[in-house]
């Protein structure tokens, strides 16, 4: 009989059984899966665990607060935060083509996450464990999928962490391996993991970065992080989270359009909304949003949102178009 409590008893054991007393590292996205094998890793090995979270600033609001408080408090597990917001903007300054954008995306993210490593390393030493564990959230489906990874790996280079630096040797810790994505959620719950990240829609990797199209700046961070916050907040409110796989809010940074606001005109971007219904993300169909979700949407985005005068619906579905952007 399938329940979580067995699961969690029995990944509990084997985890132990697989670390014995040595020293184990994790990087945590805010995503379900990493944050629920990480939960179940404390679980067995407290605080021989230590969780690496890279903030490049293309997160959506809260997302960091979410990992940084809120996981640590619900779980307890020992973190640590790399603040490479400003080294990310840096590297994309400049940029807007979009696998351009992925690449410097994925080769920053594996240099910050293997300086973390190391100082982890570093640190363990002085007290006589050595990390040898690395631990990856991979569930059955992308174990079924043994090429690893998404089919459409080639239309768009996918970055995940725990791309292994070369020169670190680490044995991998996967716990949710024979799991599908609902019995990770079910762990999680049973874990105490925070809601906020047990249900959390996919997100993609290269994060915000990915969704302004054009050069990603702070400026325009800030106007889709806006954006996309009262995006999230709606749909909330108007109980769609489970129906949607997920709805993408994409910032046309190098689109402008004339609109009136108050007393003038104004020559502002387009906001995109992309909601999306999926089983895989392979293929996907729009969304048939209620229509006045959808005002609603628009209304706030241009009302709260000085610098956003447009909001346009994504009617494409999958293929011919990708879910996200870029
Ligand atoms: P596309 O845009 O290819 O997206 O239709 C399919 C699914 O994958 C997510 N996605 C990513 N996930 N790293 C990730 O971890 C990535 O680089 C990446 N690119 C796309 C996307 O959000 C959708 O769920």
């Amino acid at each position: 009989d399938w329940n979580p409590g067995n699961v969690i008893a029995d990944q509990v054991a084997a985890i132990r059984a697989q670390v014995g007393d040595a020293r184990v590292i994790c990087g945590l996205s805010g995503g379900v899966d990493s944050s629920v094998a990480a939960a179940l890793v404390q679980r067995a090995v407290g605080d021989q665990l230590t969780c690496v979270f890279v903030d490049h600033g293309l997160l959506r609001a809260g997302e960091a607060e979410q990992v940084e408080t809120d996981f640590v408090a619900a779980t307890g597990v020992q973190l640590k935060v790399v603040d490479a917001r400003e080294r990310f903007l840096t590297a994309l300054a400049g940029v807007s083509d979009p696998e351009t954008k992925r690449k410097i995306i994925g080769r920053e993210f594996i240099r910050v996450f293997e300086q973390a490593a190391r100082e982890v390393v570093e640190d363990a030493g002085e007290h006589g464990a050595e990390v040898k564990f690395l631990v990856q959230g991979t569930l059955y489906p992308d174990v079924v999928e043994s090429g690893g990874g998404e089919g459409a790996a080639n239309i768009k280079s996918h970055h995940n962490v725990g791309g292994l630096p070369d020169d670190l040797q680490f044995s991998l810790v996967e716990p949710l391996r024979t799991l599908f994505k609902d019995e990770v959620r079910a762990v999680g719950l049973e874990l105490g993991v925070p809601e906020s990240i047990v249900w959390r829609q996919p997100f993609p990797g290269p994060g915000l970065g990915i969704r302004i199209v054009g050069e990603v700046t702070a400026e325009r961070l800030e106007v889709l992080r806006a954006a996309d916050s009262i995006a999230r907040a709606e749909l909330t409110r108007a109980g769609l989270d489970r129906e949607i796989w997920q709805c993408p809010v994409v910032l046309l940074g190098d689109v402008r359009s004339v609109g009136v606001q108050g007393d003038g005109r104004t020559y502002g971007h387009p906001i995109v909304l992309r909601p999306v219904s999926s089983e895989d993300a392979m293929t996907a169909d729009w969304t048939r949003l209620p229509y006045e979700v959808l005002a609603t949407i628009s209304t706030r985005i241009t009302n709260e949102v000085p610098e956003v005068n447009r909001v346009v619906l994504d009617v494409t579905s999958k293929p011919p178009g990708t879910i996200e952007w870029e």
